[in-house]
């Protein structure tokens, strides 16, 4: 089983320990949360980040409010109101917290505070048995890639879709350790995913559990996949429709288009709580706009090692900054999920999705 070099987020008694990612690839710092203002503040500010723990720190946002307020069902309407208005568009989010509300509405007050905690856990460590699943399946169909000839797997990925998007091997990532355990030689092609650059974060996870890597700039992906150098793109999923089509972070279908050009299989590793059966297409989706600020500059390291923030366009220059996009499911070669690689129309038949 994968275990993170860090755990992305862990109990602390009646509080949560995050690894802070806004921290990252400069700092590894960890912050404890208390209440649930600080556990929407993490979500929206996107201290953690990534669908699947997103919806683990929703799950235990409410726990922390059930612990400072009295569990009643004001308490936990409110909570439940406060952590879904953070971020729009993972729907493990939605997933989550709906799951918690069924576990935690019928019971008797007195029985809920405890019971809020054992229902994050539980999500927290299905949450990792999934990744592990999902990793199994996707070095199944790594293994079916046909032979190369003197030079490692290569595989591309899009954003951070890891460990450090799960509490355990992450989703596109999870095949790729899965792969390197089994003695397979892999590196992996990280864009850098502007504005909020995950690619680094991509990196970074890549390079604590030491798999090869190669950062690229975004624009060149399209570059090394008609030139036959990407054997599979591997991506996650915030959202995945009734119908296959896929929200992930923004820049994903420009990769997708660019995999069907060159003939390269082009899959989305997500567990199935990511389906929405409630949205029929991917126009149904709602996608997050993000602030200005986010294109219009940038942060790195200063030549004293101090992370610091830079301008890059003038502060009038209007901007568009769609935190995703949606890949139409014609350009999906298939999903991985814990319960196998499946096609697009066959999402319908798996045993749980989110939705009502
Ligand atoms: O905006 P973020 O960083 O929360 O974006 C989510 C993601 O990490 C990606 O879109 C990812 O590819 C899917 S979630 C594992």
């Amino acid at each position: 089983m994968f275990i993170p070099p860090v755990p992305t987020l862990h109990r602390q008694g009646n509080g949560v320990v995050i690894l802070d990612q806004t921290a990252l690839p400069w700092q590894c710092v960890e912050r404890r949360l208390a209440t649930l203002a600080a556990a929407a503040e993490a979500i929206a500010s996107m201290r953690v980040r990534g669908a699947p723990l997103i919806g683990v720190t929703a799950a235990h946002g409410i726990a922390l409010a059930l612990v400072s307020d009295a569990p009643d069902d004001a308490a936990l309407d409110h909570a439940l109101a406060v952590l879904r208005a953070t971020r729009p568009t993972a729907v493990s989010l939605a997933w989550a917290l709906a799951r918690m509300e069924k576990r935690l509405r019928p019971l008797p007050i007195a029985a809920r505070r405890e019971a809020a905690w054992a229902e994050a856990t539980a999500i927290l460590a299905e949450d990792a048995a999934t990744c592990e699943a999902i990793g199994a399946h996707g070095l199944a169909l790594l293994r079916a890639l046909p032979e190369r000839t003197g030079r490692p797997l290569r595989v591309m990925t899009h954003c951070n879709a890891g460990w450090l998007a799960t509490t355990g091997a992450g989703t596109a990532l999870a095949p790729i350790y899965a792969a390197r355990d089994a003695g397979i030689a892999v590196e992996v092609y990280v864009s850098e995913t502007r504005p909020r650059n995950q690619g680094l974060l991509t990196a970074w996870e890549l390079a604590t559990v030491s798999i090869d890597h190669i950062l690229i700039a975004d624009n060149a992906a399209g570059l090394l996949l008609a030139r036959g150098e990407v054997d599979a793109v591997i991506v996650g999923a915030d959202r995945i429709a009734a119908n296959g089509d896929t929200v992930n972070k923004v820049g994903t279908c420009l990769k997708a288009l660019a995999a069907r050009a060159s003939g390269t299989p082009f899959y989305v590793a997500a567990p199935v709580s990511t389906v929405d059966a409630d949205a029929a297409s991917g126009e149904a989706i709602p996608i997050e706009e993000r602030a200005a600020e986010e294109v219009l500059a940038i942060t790195g390291l200063n030549d004293d090692s101090f992370p610091r923030r830079v301008r890059l366009a003038p502060e009038s220059t209007r901007t568009a900054n769609p935190a995703f996009d949606l890949t139409p499911a014609a350009l999906v070669s298939g999903f991985i999920t814990e319960h196998g690689v499946i096609a697009a129309s066959r999402l319908n038949e798996l045993p749980q999705g989110a939705g009502t």
